[in-house]
């Protein structure tokens, strides 16, 4: 991958630097963390700057307008390239049934499309398991997850003729602040063992990567099984 500037969307998110920080090669490296501003963000950014990167930051919020994440795109990439992007953007706790599918769903697509747009070589975009194992207790998160997934699995084909690779990772539960509190179901797994998934993916050119491996074999054995036979938590 060429050095050109890395952006991380989503740039508070705990799988979102972990992702980032194992595909982005050894410093000096332009690095734009995008994201609404908090502590998360900030503390993400020193910890890359500690290692070395150039960090700048830039306003991204899900209730933005197509034209300015463009005008966002426009400045974050202003001096150098975009080369690798990576989608982190995602919530469980959305305000509303309709915000839940415009945060996790319709402004993902959009984005993806302007990042598509801007010709670089690696997008990877944090969809979920829930995009092809859809689940009743979290209806909005899921139908989103699908819109995005599906989104980036078509970009993905009329990209690659023009050089841009995206690749789709779908994580089952990640120990992260966006699951704290919930019990652990098996399979889970941390940002670090997803990253290096993601990294592994990237290297061989997959499109599609399940995390952990074993996940796309449960989800598709999942989808086979009534749902009425399920724990309620897995319908
Ligand atoms: N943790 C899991 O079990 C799991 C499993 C499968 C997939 N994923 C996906 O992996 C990605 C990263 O999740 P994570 O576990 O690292 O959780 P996280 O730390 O909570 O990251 C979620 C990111 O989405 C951003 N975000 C949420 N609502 C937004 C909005 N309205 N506008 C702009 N940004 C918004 C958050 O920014 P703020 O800090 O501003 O809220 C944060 O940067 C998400 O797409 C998630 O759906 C997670």
């Amino acid at each position: 991958m060429t050095d050109g500037t890395a952006l991380l969307v989503g740039g508070s998110s705990e799988i979102g630097i972990a992702v980032l920080t194992e595909l982005l090669g050894p410093p000096p490296r332009r690095v734009v963390l995008a994201g609404r501003p908090s502590g998360e963000l900030w503390w993400n950014a020193e910890k890359l700057r500690d290692l070395g990167y150039s960090v700048t930051t830039a306003q991204y919020d899900a209730c933005l307008r197509a034209d300015e994440v463009d005008g966002m795109l426009e400045h974050a990439c202003a001096d150098h390239p975009l080369s690798l992007a990576v989608v982190a953007v995602g919530t469980m706790t959305e305000e509303s049934f309709a915000d839940g599918i415009v945060v996790n769903g319709l402004s993902v697509a959009l984005l993806l499309r302007a990042l598509v747009q801007r010709g670089p070589e690696q997008i990877v975009l944090l969809s979920s398991a829930a995009a092809v194992r859809p689940r009743q207790s979290i209806a909005a998160y899921s139908l989103g997850k699908q819109l995005a997934d599906s989104t980036a699995v078509l970009l993905a084909r009329q990209a690659a003729e023009s050089g841009v690779r995206i690749l789709v990772v779908r994580p089952g539960f990640v120990a992260t602040r966006m699951t704290a509190g919930q019990s652990k179901p098996p399979l889970a797994t941390t940002p670090d063992r997803v990253a290096r998934r993601v990294a592994g993916a990237v290297r061989s050119g997959q499109t599609i990567v399940w995390a952990p491996r074993t996940m796309g074999l449960a989800v598709r054995i999942l989808n086979l099984l009534p749902r009425r036979m399920l724990p309620a938590a897995w319908r």
